[in-house]
């Protein structure tokens, strides 16, 4: 067995997985084909990483490989039954485990794992295990329609030290199209690093977010455009962060930089300019119990962009007349909002943050404002750390030192479930 030192941290020593004791928990699906890249990059971040293959997963991905990667032993069925081992290898795994992710959960699995039902090294080392399970299913659609597996995750919802992390849609190797879909690797990375970070808290469950995100594009004519350096990574996670707690989350969104894989899950409403923006955002306020207006939207555009690209000579001269201020979405946003919707604006600053951010906070009416600088390469626009002030209600006004964006989405969800749980809900919400 090799030293637990942890191999490397791609995010430095703020990255939440960093020196973690992952237990990987592989049953039998073709999805089992994608863990050997989890694994890797749990590595690579530095976390300590073991995995356990059931009989089938055994069929479909090599043992060898997953050890390699992990720098462990992978455990596979026979070594349960070993003699050379002094205490029984489920408790010794279960007892280790820091957080496990059991991926993919094939139906069986998640039967066994729901009725204890503990006759494989995987069963038996699931129900064992006290620490906190992100669990992510993958099947055959039908399969995961069908009415017993329907029943099994649905009784997994309510367990206290579980965060399911539901299937997408989307093309499954039996060639169907449709739900059933393992959550990407890139997912399961990001619900482990919140599962590190905010636990399974479901806080948000029956809730319903409303999230802008990125920049917006203001056309000149059809080859330029007035736009910002804004990447959508604090509103997306935010997002996905609010989804992860429960929330049912609309994601109105700008053209984005991130990883297109944490969009997952979310209802994403793609927008290119401030107008189209605005145009999104009010059919679905009605419904929100809270806003958090993370987008970066142009101050200006053209009263009437160029239908033809202009010469290079025009350039200057149009670039100098013809704008117009765009409308303050917060503000409006603000202005219409039922009595019980709380708002979280942004604040996207340079040079002295605070006193900026108490008079926008002032002037804008919404009930927490998180300002932020963007002059620096740490912090603010497309970093993946933040840094700032969190200005609420009653002249409260909280610093908050840098960083992971990921661990600011919880914060700052935090933060609106706290003024949310001071007002009544604006209707009882579900989800679609
Ligand atoms: C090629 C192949 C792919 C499979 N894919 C899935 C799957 O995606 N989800 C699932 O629940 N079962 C799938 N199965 C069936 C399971 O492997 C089977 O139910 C097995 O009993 C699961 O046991 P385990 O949970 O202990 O691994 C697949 C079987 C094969 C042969």
């Amino acid at each position: 067995m090799r030293s637990e030192t942890p191999v490397v941290s791609s995010l430095g020593p703020a990255d939440p997985l960093a020196g973690r004791r992952v237990l990987v928990l592989i049953s039998g699906s073709i999805a089992a084909v994608k863990l050997p890249l989890v694994v890797s990059a749990l590595v690579q971040r530095g976390a300590l990483v073991r995995c356990v293959l059931s009989p089938s997963a055994e069929r479909l991905v090599s043992a060898v490989a997953l050890a390699s990667l992990s720098r462990a032993p992978c455990h596979i069925e026979s070594d349960q039954w070993s003699h050379r081992a002094a205490r029984p290898l489920h408790i010794e795994l279960a007892e280790w485990a820091e957080v496990v992710l059991v991926a993919p959960l094939s139906a069986t699995s998640l039967a066994r794992w729901v009725q204890g039902l503990a006759d494989t090294l995987l069963a038996s080392t699931l129900i064992a295990c006290e620490a906190p399970v992100l669990a992510a299913p993958a099947m055959n659609s039908a399969m995961w329609a069908a009415p017993a597996v329907r029943r099994n995750w649905r009784e997994l919802q309510g367990w206290e030290h579980v965060l399911p992390l539901e299937p997408g849609s989307g093309l499954l190797a039996c060639d169907r199209v449709g739900d059933g879909r393992m959550a990407a690797p890139e997912l399961l990375l990001l619900a482990l690093e919140s599962l590190v970070l905010a636990g399974c808290r479901r806080d948000w469950r029956g809730r319903r977010l409303l999230v802008s995100a990125g920049p917006t594009r203001e056309p000149l004519d059809p080859a330029r455009c007035l736009t910002n350096f804004s990447s959508g990574r604090m509103g997306v996670l935010l997002a996905q962060a609010a989804r992860l707690r429960g929330a049912s989350v609309d994601l109105v969104h700008g053209p984005l930089t991130v990883v297109p894989e944490w969009l997952e899950g979310l209802r994403c409403h793609p927008v290119v300019t401030a107008a189209e923006m605005e145009a999104a955002l009010g059919p679905l306020q009605g419904g929100a119990d809270a806003i958090a207006m993370a987008a970066a939207v142009a101050d200006h555009r053209r009263r009437a962009p160029q239908a033809a690209k202009l010469p290079k000579q025009a350039l200057t001269d149009a670039l100098r007349s013809d704008w117009e201020a765009v409308p303050d979405l917060l503000a409006g946003l603000v202005q219409r909002r039922p009595p019980a919707q709380v708002i979280l604006g942004f604040a996207a600053q340079s040079g002295e943050v605070l006193e900026q951010a108490r008079a926008k906070f002032a002037r804008k009416g919404c009930d927490l404002l998180f300002a932020n600088p963007i002059d620096r390469t740490d912090a603010g626009f497309g970093a993946a750390s933040n840094e700032g002030w969190l200005l609420g209600p009653g002249e409260r006004q909280r610093p908050i030192g840098s960083t992971g964006k990921l661990a600011l989405a919880h914060e700052l969800l935090s933060a609106l479930a706290e003024v949310m749980a001071l007002r009544a809900p604006v209707q009882a919400t579900a989800d679609p």
